[in-house]
């Protein structure tokens, strides 16, 4: 994988067709019973999506590979930690969407996964996401204790010290005035720390040394948070066509946000420095973080 050789947006529109395929093939086929289950995993995770995590995955990994392990095997490794990684987020839209949370309709521009199947069904296709996406890691095809750190990362990222744990300070904070810490504290475990762990995953899966998974830890936590910043920020500033989902939802169901606490102007001032942050975790890496870095790039300058 020459990953220098070609420029970023062609670069990440091969990993993401790549991993659209990658998806397709581990997912159960709807000719598999309980079909209608299948049908909606298959429509919550196919078809749409940046593909952020599962790219992240792939620069990290790309950027910190050793090569004393079979490329082959290091490739499926990657595929399924990318796979996985888009697993588990697809799993937590379907539940961010139901009408006991966001209650949202729209989602990558086609109706949610309650409004197209129900709710039960919505529920259940993000309950067996789950086990599928820790199911795919203790097939990668690694060093026994590299699947072992893999798990133990996502599963502690997805739960509730991670991810869970930042829905539910969502849920609870409605309404309510949070100061910046706890804004941050919540942003940086629901969104935050599932990029985390895709950059993280890339480096365990290629064999990284500490210092090459210093690197990333810095990288991913600036571009974690700066996620959900820029998230917040298109909330309110793009419309519903581009986004793919309803535009205007944070303020209509009153959620504390980096746009309802800080204000626009400071919001973008804060998404500079994580971006400059960013870029700099990097410099150690050299050209071998390139892709990340473009990945830096795109987060922050995205539109959707
Ligand atoms: C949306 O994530 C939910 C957040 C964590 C902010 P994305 O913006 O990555 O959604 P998709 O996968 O591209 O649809
Ligand atoms: C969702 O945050 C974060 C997770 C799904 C973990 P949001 O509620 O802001 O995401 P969107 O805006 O619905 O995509
Ligand atoms: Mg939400
Ligand atoms: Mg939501
Ligand atoms: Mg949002």
């Amino acid at each position: 994988m020459g990953h220098n050789s070609i420029d970023f947006p062609a670069w990440l529109d091969d990993r993401v067709q790549h991993i659209e395929s990658v998806l397709d093939q581990l997912l159960p086929p709807v000719t598999e019973a309980p079909a209608s289950l299948h049908e909606a995993m298959r429509y919550a995770v196919l078809g749409g999506g940046k593909r952020v995590r599962a790219a992240l995955v792939y620069a990290a990994g790309e950027a910190t590979l050793q090569t004393s392990a079979p490329a082959s095997a290091q490739e499926i490794g990657l595929d399924h930690a990318a796979a996985a990684v888009e697993l588990i987020h697809a799993y937590s839209l379907i539940h961010d969407d139901l009408p006991c949370m966001d209650d949202d309709t729209l989602r990558r521009g086609r109706p949610t996964v309650h409004v197209r199947f129900n709710e039960a069904t919505a529920m259940l296709a993000g309950d067996a996401l789950q086990p599928l996406a820790f199911e795919l890691l203790g097939l990668m095809p690694i060093a026994p204790a590299l699947t072992v750190q893999a798990t133990q990362l996502l599963a502690r990222s997805a739960g509730s010290m991670g991810m869970v744990g930042g829905q539910a300070i969502d849920c609870e904070s409605v309404g309510l005035e949070l100061s910046a810490e706890q804004l941050q504290q919540m942003h940086s475990m629901k969104t935050g720390a599932m990029l985390e762990a895709s950059v993280l995953l890339g480096g365990i899966v290629a064999g990284a040394g500490s210092s090459a998974r210093q690197c990333l830890e810095r990288y991913a936590s600036a571009i974690g948070l700066a996620f959900q910043v820029v998230d917040d920020i298109l909330d309110v500033t793009a419309d519903t066509v581009t986004l793919g989902k309803t535009a205007g939802k944070d303020a209509a169901g009153n959620k504390p946000t980096y746009v309802s606490i800080l204000g626009l102007d400071s919001s973008r001032e804060l998404l500079h420095s994580l971006h400059a942050q960013a870029h700099e975790a990097l410099l150690p890496l050299g050209p071998a973080g390139a892709q990340l870095a473009g990945i830096a790039d795109y987060v922050v300058g995205r539109d959707r």
